[in-house]
């Protein structure tokens, strides 16, 4: 553990009755894209979704949503944010870890996730854990914005 990072967050799943909560986190720490809130509930009861949060002193500073597909054996982190205030601290890094752990415990041989290009904290956050920028997708965000396309293989 570095230096900087807390020492008093728990990540545990989350379910159905977390919905207000992660969506004025989803609000906080997204301009656009955000999770609707009929589709955030759909994840929280999949079972093919794991949704987990970040809790420091009982309170919701961070959110992770991993979608899973048996048949191709990937994990693709689908949502993952910290509240600003709280960043920096390795929060984020706490999350991919649990995302990375419920792959592994579902056997999926690899991660990915799609990225905006200029979003730097993420991809070098990405990039620590192991991912790699595999392809680009043009005009992936509502604003036209590209993405990468990043993965990481588990095995
Ligand atoms: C991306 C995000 C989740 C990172 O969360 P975080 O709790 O601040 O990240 P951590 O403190 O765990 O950082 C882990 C590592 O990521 C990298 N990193 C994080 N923020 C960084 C920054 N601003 N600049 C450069 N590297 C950064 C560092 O390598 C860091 O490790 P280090 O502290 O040992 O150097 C957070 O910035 C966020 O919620 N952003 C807005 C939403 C978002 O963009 N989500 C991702 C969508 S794909």
């Amino acid at each position: 553990m570095s230096l900087n990072e807390y020492s008093d967050v728990v990540v545990r799943r989350v379910g159905l009755n977390r919905t207000d909560d992660l969506l004025s986190l989803e609000a906080a720490c997204f301009q656009s894209d955000r999770i609707s809130r009929r589709n955030l509930r759909r994840l929280l009861c999949a079972p093919s979704a794991y949704c987990a949060a970040a809790y420091r002193n009982g309170a919701l500073v961070g959110s992770m949503v991993t979608l899973f597909r048996r048949t191709s054996r990937t994990a693709r982190v689908y949502s993952l944010a910290v509240l600003e205030s709280e960043r920096g601290h390795g929060i984020g890094r706490r999350l991919m870890d649990r995302a990375e752990q419920e792959a592994r415990r579902r056997n999926c041989v690899r991660m990915r996730l799609e990225v905006r290009m200029e979003n730097v904290s993420a991809i070098e956050l990405y990039k620590r854990l192991g991912f790699v920028d595999t392809a680009v997708i043009p005009g992936y965000y509502e604003d036209g914005a590209h993405a990468f396309v990043m993965r990481r293989e588990l095995v």
